[in-house]
C-alpha cells in the first residue's frame, strides 16, 4: 500500500560542489534546531541526484506517476498529488513533529497541511489546492514531484530546514499565487523559476541563504509582495524597481549596494512599504522618493546614505514610519516632515544633521515619536556626536548636501563606465 521511497545513486559519493553552503551556518540564526553545514550540503546533494535529468530539475512534460496501490483516487489528479507527496515525504529526512506522520493512503485531503477544494476547470473534481507545512522544523529537500500539483494555489513551508533549491518544475504550478519558503535553508542565486509561475503574487523568500543579485525580472513580475530579506543578495537594486507593483517591497539585511533607483517615484499607485534597511546603500536618497505619497512606510536605516533629506518628504502625507537612522545623513530635519498629518514614528538617529526643526525634537507631548540621539545638534539636545565626529559635524548643511549630491551623479558614471 505504502509507496516506497527510492533512492538509487545512495552509495554514490558526492564532491561537496555547493561552496556556499559551507559558509552558510555562521549566518544563520533563525532556525530552531539548525542542520549542519555538512547536513545541509549533503541533503542538497542528494536533491540534485534525484533529478530526472541533472543539474535540471524539471519533469518531462509526459512524466506519470508510478503507482502500485490497489485503491482507486477521487480522480486521477488526486492520484497524481498523492504522487507527489509520497516524492515529498521520501525527500524528507526529519520531521520532529510528525507533520507528516499520517501522510499514507490515497485520501490524500486529509493530510496534515494539505487542503482540497473543487478544481477551478470543474466544479465536480476535488483537488489539492494548498499545503501548509509552516513550522515543521522538518528537514529535507522539494522534489521535483511538486510541479505535478498543477491546482496548487497555496505554498507554505515556512520555518522549516528545508535544503538545496526550489526546483524547475515549480514553474508548471500555474495557478500558484503565494509562495512562501521563509526561513529555510535554501541556497544558490535567485530561483528565476519563480518569476516563470504564471499568476504568482506573494514571494516570500526571506531568512534562506539565496545569493548573488536580483534579476530585473522581478520587478516586472505581477507582484504584490517582496519579500527578500535577510539572505546574502549583493549588488545594485535593479535600476527598474520602480516597475513593480507590489505593495511590499523587503530588501533589508542583505548586502545591497549604491542607489535607491530613481525610477522608486513610479511606484506611487501601488506601494505601502518600502523596507531597505541594514545594506550598504550609499549615495543620496533620490528625491523621487517624495513622490510615495500614499506610502506608509520607509525604512532605509543602516546603511551609508549621504546627502540631505529630500525636500519632497513634505509631500509624502500617508507617512506613518520613517525611519533614516544610522546613516550618514546631514543637513536639516525639516519641520514639513515632523508634522506630516498621519506620521506616528519618525527615527533620524545616528546621523550627522545639524539642524533641528522644534516641531522635530522629542517629546513626550507629540503624537510623534521622534529619535534624535547621535545626531550634530550640539549642547541643546541629549546623546549628541563628540570629538571624534566633530569635523563632519562643522559641516555645514549645505555644502554638504552639495558635494555629495554631485559625488552621488559621479559614482552613477563612473559605475557606468565600468559596465562597459
Ligand atoms: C506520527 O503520526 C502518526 C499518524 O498520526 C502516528 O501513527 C505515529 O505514531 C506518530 N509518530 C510519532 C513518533 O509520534
Ligand atoms: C520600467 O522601468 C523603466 C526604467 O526605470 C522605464 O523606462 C519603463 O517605462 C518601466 N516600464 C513599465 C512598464 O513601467
Ligand atoms: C493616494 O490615495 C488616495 C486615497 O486613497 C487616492 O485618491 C489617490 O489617487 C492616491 N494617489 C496616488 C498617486 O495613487
Ligand atoms: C510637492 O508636490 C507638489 C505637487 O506635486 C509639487 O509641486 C512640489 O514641488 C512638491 N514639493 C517638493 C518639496 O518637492
Ligand atoms: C519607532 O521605530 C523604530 C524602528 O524604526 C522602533 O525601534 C521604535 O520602537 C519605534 N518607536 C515607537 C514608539 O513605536
Ligand atoms: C534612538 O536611535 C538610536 C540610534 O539609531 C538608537 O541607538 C536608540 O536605541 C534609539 N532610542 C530609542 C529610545 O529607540
Amino acid at each position: 500500500m505504502e509507496a516506497t521511497c527510492r533512492r538509487p545513486h545512495h552509495h554514490v559519493v558526492v564532491v561537496v560542489y555547493l561552496s556556499g553552503v559551507l559558509l552558510a551556518g555562521a549566518l544563520l540564526t533563525a532556525t530552531t534546531a539548525a542542520l549542519t553545514d555538512a547536513e545541509a550540503s549533503s541533503i542538497a546533494a542528494r536533491q540534485l541526484l534525484s533529478f530526472h535529468e541533472p543539474g535540471d530539475g524539471d519533469l518531462p512534460d509526459d512524466f506519470e506517476f508510478d503507482i502500485h496501490v490497489d485503491v482507486t483516487f477521487g480522480n486521477p489528479r488526486l492520484r497524481r498529488a498523492y504522487g507527489a507527496l509520497q516524492a515529498w515525504r521520501c525527500a524528507i529526512y526529519s520531521d520532529p513533529k510528525n507533520f507528516t506522520g499520517n501522510w499514507v493512503g490515497p485520501d490524500v485531503c486529509s493530510y496534515f497541511g494539505v487542503t482540497c477544494a473543487n478544481a477551478l476547470d470543474d466544479p465536480t473534481t476535488t483537488v489539492v489546492d494548498g499545503v501548509d507545512l509552516n513550522g515543521g522544523d522538518i528537514a529535507g529537500y522539494l522534489p521535483v514531484e511538486l510541479g505535478a500539483m498543477a491546482e496548487l494555489a497555496l505554498f507554505h513551508t515556512n520555518s522549516n530546514r528545508f535544503c538545496g533549491i526550489i526546483p524547475k518544475s515549480f514553474n508548471r504550478l500555474s495557478l500558484l499565487h503565494e509562495l512562501d519558503v521563509s526561513n529555510n535553508r535554501f541556497v544558490g542565486g535567485f530561483p528565476h523559476v519563480v518569476l516563470e509561475i504564471p499568476v504568482l503574487k506573494y514571494l516570500d523568500l526571506r531568512f534562506n541563504d539565496f545569493d548573488g543579485e536580483l534579476p530585473p525580472e522581478l520587478f516586472k513580475k505581477d507582484l504584490d509582495a517582496i519579500f527578500v530579506n535577510s539572505n546574502r543578495f549583493v549588488g545594485a537594486i535593479p535600476e527598474n524597481l520602480g516597475n513593480s507593483t507590489a505593495t511590499v517591497v523587503v530588501l533589508a539585511n542583505n548586502g545591497f549596494v549604491g542607489c535607491i533607483p530613481r525610477s522608486v517615484g513610479a511606484m506611487v499607485g501601488t506601494l505601502d512599504q518600502l523596507v531597505l534597511l541594514n545594506n550598504r546603500l550609499d549615495g543620496c536618497l533620490p528625491p523621487e522618493i517624495g513622490e510615495l505619497v500614499n506610502t506608509t512606510v520607509v525604512d532605509v536605516s543602516g546603511n551609508k546614505f549621504v546627502g540631505t533629506l529630500p525636500e519632497g518628504i513634505v509631500n509624502m502625507t500617508g507617512l506613518e514610519q520613517l525611519d533614516v537612522s544610522r546613516n550618514q545623513l546631514a543637513g536639516g530635519v525639516a519641520e514639513g516632515i515632523c508634522e506630516l498629518p498621519v506620521l506616528a514614528n519618525f527615527s533620524f538617529g545616528d546621523n550627522f544633521f545639524s539642524v533641528e526643526a522644534a516641531a522635530c525634537v522629542p517629546s513626550l507631548e507629540k503624537m510623534v515619536a521622534l529619535n534624535d540621539s547621535g545626531n550634530c545638534f550640539g549642547d541643546g539636545r541629549p546623546e549628541q556626536k563628540q570629538q571624534l565626529s566633530v569635523r563632519m559635524c562643522s559641516q555645514t548643511p549645505s555644502t554638504a548636501g552639495r558635494t555629495f549630491v554631485r559625488g552621488g551623479h559621479l559614482t552613477r558614471h563612473r559605475r557606468r563606465n565600468t559596465h562597459r
